[in-house]
Parts: C-alpha cells; structure tokens; sequence
C-alpha cells in the first residue's frame, strides 16, 4: 500500500476499534507502532494481535487528557522505538460511553468531558510530538475527526462536534506552522463506522452511497495514504472517510 519502513507512529485510543484497525494498518506497512489506550488490557491486545501478525509495536497506555502523562507517554514510545514520525490522535469516544444529551440538558461535567478529550487530547498530542518533527524535517498528524465536527446533525451530540471541529481549527492554523519544516497536518471526517450497531445504524447504512458503514481498515487505509511520503503536498486538510454521505 504505502512504504512506512522505518518510521516510528503513535496511535491513541488504539486498544480497539478504529484505533486498533489503524494501528494495525500502519505496521502492516512497516511502522513501529506506539499503541496507546487509557486501558492498559486494551493497549496490550492490539500489541499482542500486531507483533503476531510480524509486526513491531508496545503499549503505551496514558489519558490524552492529561497533559503531563502524554509528555511522559511520547518519551515512552521514543525510548521504545524512536522519535515519534506519525501521530494519530485517534480517542474521541469517552470511556463511559457516547451519551447523546440536547445541549440544553447538558452540564459542564459533560461540556469538559467532551472538550478535554476531543480538542485537549489532540492539542496535548500535537504539542508533545510536533518540536522534534520539526526539529527532524519530517513529520505527519493526522487526526482522526467526525462527520459530527463538519455537520450539523440532530442527533444530540453538540458537544463531541464542537470537540471534533475545534481540533480540526487548531490544526488547520498549526499546519501552516510546520509545513515549512516538513510536517503536514490533516484530519479524517468519518461517518458511521461498523462498531456501532443496532437497528438505527443499519437504517443509516442503507442510506450511505457505498451500502456499507466504515470499517477499520478503511481508515487505516486513508492513514497509511496522509502519513506516507506520497502525500508530502497535502497538508491542512480535511478528508471525508464516509462511502460517499454528504458530498
Ligand atoms: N465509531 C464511529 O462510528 C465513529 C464515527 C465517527 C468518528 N469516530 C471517531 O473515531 C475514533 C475512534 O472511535 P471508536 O469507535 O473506535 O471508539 P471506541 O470507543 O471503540 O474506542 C476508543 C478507545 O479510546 C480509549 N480512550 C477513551 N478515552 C481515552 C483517553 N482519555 N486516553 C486514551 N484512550 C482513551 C478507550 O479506552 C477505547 O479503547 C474517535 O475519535 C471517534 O470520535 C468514530
């Protein structure tokens, strides 16, 4: 697919689910993957699954929300493997769950439980990875977004999509920082994946133009594609990963 041979990428929230695909994907491609998971079990797993598909990956299990612990979590993945090259801030759905909740019903428990790991989780990733990127002239975040971020949609999620699109304005802004040194930034807006199941979620997979909810390792794809060399001229963008909704 994409020749990532030698370089060195952190994915959070990786211990399943989409992060888990991504991280698999990325050493599929050569990558040392720096797989992280607030659940340690969960981070050790995913490791277990790519070191026995021949892969090269740890754990580094931390709370992106914490800015101290994911300073400790990058130097961690660097002692490990090397300078971190790819950063994927991938966690976005709380550990507790995805409460959907009209924003007016909302409370500032859920207003920072949403902000702290949607924007914070990414900005704390950027800031810890991005000085020696630069420093190195080489370097790719992609983070991994929502449809949620991009639309509006009435589905009670307010606060996870203004989590989502504020990351999505900081990198846009952080992106034309770094491209002079070599790092490019973009974001991947996901529609429904196939984690998420139910009667609803079938209703919305008839709707989507490919038939199909996203898998895994349809994301892990587009990651592979941004974090490889051949995407050098794309930065500060947002790609929709979503078979095809809301062109
Ligand atoms: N599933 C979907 O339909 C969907 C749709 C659009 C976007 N997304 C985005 O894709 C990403 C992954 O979603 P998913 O469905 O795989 O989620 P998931 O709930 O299956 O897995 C998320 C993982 O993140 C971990 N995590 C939670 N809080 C964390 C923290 N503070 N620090 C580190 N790890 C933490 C959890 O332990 C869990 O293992 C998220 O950013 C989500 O917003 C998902």
């Amino acid at each position: 697919m994409f020749d990532l041979n030698g370089k060195v990428a952190l994915v959070t929230g990786a211990g399943q689910g989409v992060g888990a695909g991504i991280a698999s994907v990325l050493a599929a491609q050569g990558a040392a993957v720096a797989v992280n998971d607030l659940d340690r079990d969960r981070a050790a797993s995913t490791v277990d699954a790519i070191v026995a598909a021949g892969g090269a990956a740890v754990a580094v299990p931390f709370d992106v929300t914490d800015y101290t612990a994911v300073v400790d979590g990058v130097a961690a993945a660097r002692a490990a493997l090397g300078p971190v090259d790819i950063m994927v801030p991938n966690a976005g759905i709380p550990a507790a769950g995805m409460p959907q909740v009209a924003f007016v019903d909302s409370n500032p428990e859920l207003w920072h439980r949403f902000i702290d790991l949607n924007l914070y989780g990414v900005l704390h990733c950027a800031h810890a990875t991005l000085p020696a990127m630069c420093e190195r002239g080489w370097g790719r975040v992609v983070v991994i977004s929502s449809e949620a971020g991009r639309l509006g949609l009435d589905i009670k999620v307010a606060l996870y999509g203004a989590g989502k699109a504020g990351a999505v304005g900081l990198l846009r802004h952080v992106a034309m920082e770094v491209a002079p040194l070599g790092v490019t930034m973009n974001a991947l807006s996901l529609g429904l994946m196939n984690n998420v199941s139910g009667d609803w979620a079938e209703a919305i997979a008839r709707t989507v133009p490919r038939r199909r909810l996203g898998s895994p390792t349809d994301v892990g794809a587009a990651v592979a594609f941004l974090a490889s060399d051949a995407a050098d001229w794309i930065t500060a963008q947002v790609l929709p990963v979503n078979g095809g909704s809301h062109t």
